[in-house]
């Protein structure tokens, strides 16, 4: 498996706090089947001012630590970018997208997303980048308004989903919002969003578990493999939107002109 959403680098963020966190994380991801991680640190103005320099110093740092303990994983560099009004010209000048990838990371406020949250989306993608929603389950304005969500998503943005998430690690709502993304075919990926040892469990190979015995094993390597591989290899990203998902929505009419958009 390959997880894009990490907060394994040491001290950068609230992440792993140190060094020797960042390892015992990738070990535990190594034992449950990862053997690639994409490393993305907030980066939040004013919060967590991490540039390519922050980030590529730790990345070497932990990308030796890997070396020196024997561990089987590549690890590439990334961000989570909460979006702002500078975000754009951000990610140009610091080059901050996944795996040196055209796809980016992007985040937002829970409770509500600002006024021109669509509207810096779509300078990214005028700038040739392609916006993944980190952990969209989440994010209260898509819960409570799924027809937005499929919106953006008819626009040719991603989604991410927290692992975690589909076994109630943020409570009921969330994870009855995650699975409803899941059997309605809106998830691009799954990730960790792992944050430290103590913060969250890991449940990589529960979730590939999960998907493969009540969907298919299609599907969970859909999400934690070969989608996650596209962005490492700046590759296209493929939708499991599907007749099979797309039939249980009540809104037919507008949903079967998303399904001709994927098809
Ligand atoms: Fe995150």
């Amino acid at each position: 498996m390959i997880d894009i959403h990490t907060h394994i680098l040491p001290s950068i963020d609230d992440g792993a706090q140190d060094l020797k966190e960042s390892i015992k994380l990738l070990q535990t991801l190594a034992k449950q089947g990862v053997t690639e991680v994409i490393a993305t640190p907030h980066v939040i103005k004013g919060t967590y001012d991490n540039t390519r320099t922050t980030i590529d110093e730790q990345l070497n740092l932990l990308k030796n630590a890997i070396i020196d303990n024997n561990i089987e994983m590549k690890i590439y560099p990334g961000a989570e970018l909460y979006l702002d009004t500078d975000t754009v010209e951000n990610v140009k000048a610091n080059n901050l997208t996944l795996a040196s990838s055209r796809y980016v990371l992007v985040e937002s406020s829970f409770q509500k997303f600002p006024n021109n949250f669509e509207g810096i989306l779509f300078h990214l993608q005028q700038e040739g980048y392609e916006p993944i929603i980190a952990h969209a389950e989440r994010f209260h304005d898509f819960n409570t308004n799924f027809n937005y969500l499929v919106t953006l998503l008819n626009r040719g943005f991603y989604v991410q989903v927290n692992c975690g998430s589909l076994f109630g690690e943020i409570g009921e709502g969330v994870s009855k919002f995650a699975l409803k993304l899941l059997e309605q075919g809106c998830i691009h990926f799954l990730a960790s969003d792992l944050h430290g040892l103590k913060k969250r469990p890991l449940v990589m190979d529960k979730t590939y578990n999960f998907i493969s015995e009540n969907f298919s094993e299609e599907l969970a390597e859909l999400l934690m493999v070969e989608n996650p591989s596209n962005i490492i290899n700046n590759k296209p990203i493929k939708s499991m939107i599907s007749d099979v998902y797309w039939e249980k929505e009540e809104d037919a009419s507008f949903l079967s002109k998303v399904k001709k958009m994927f098809s």
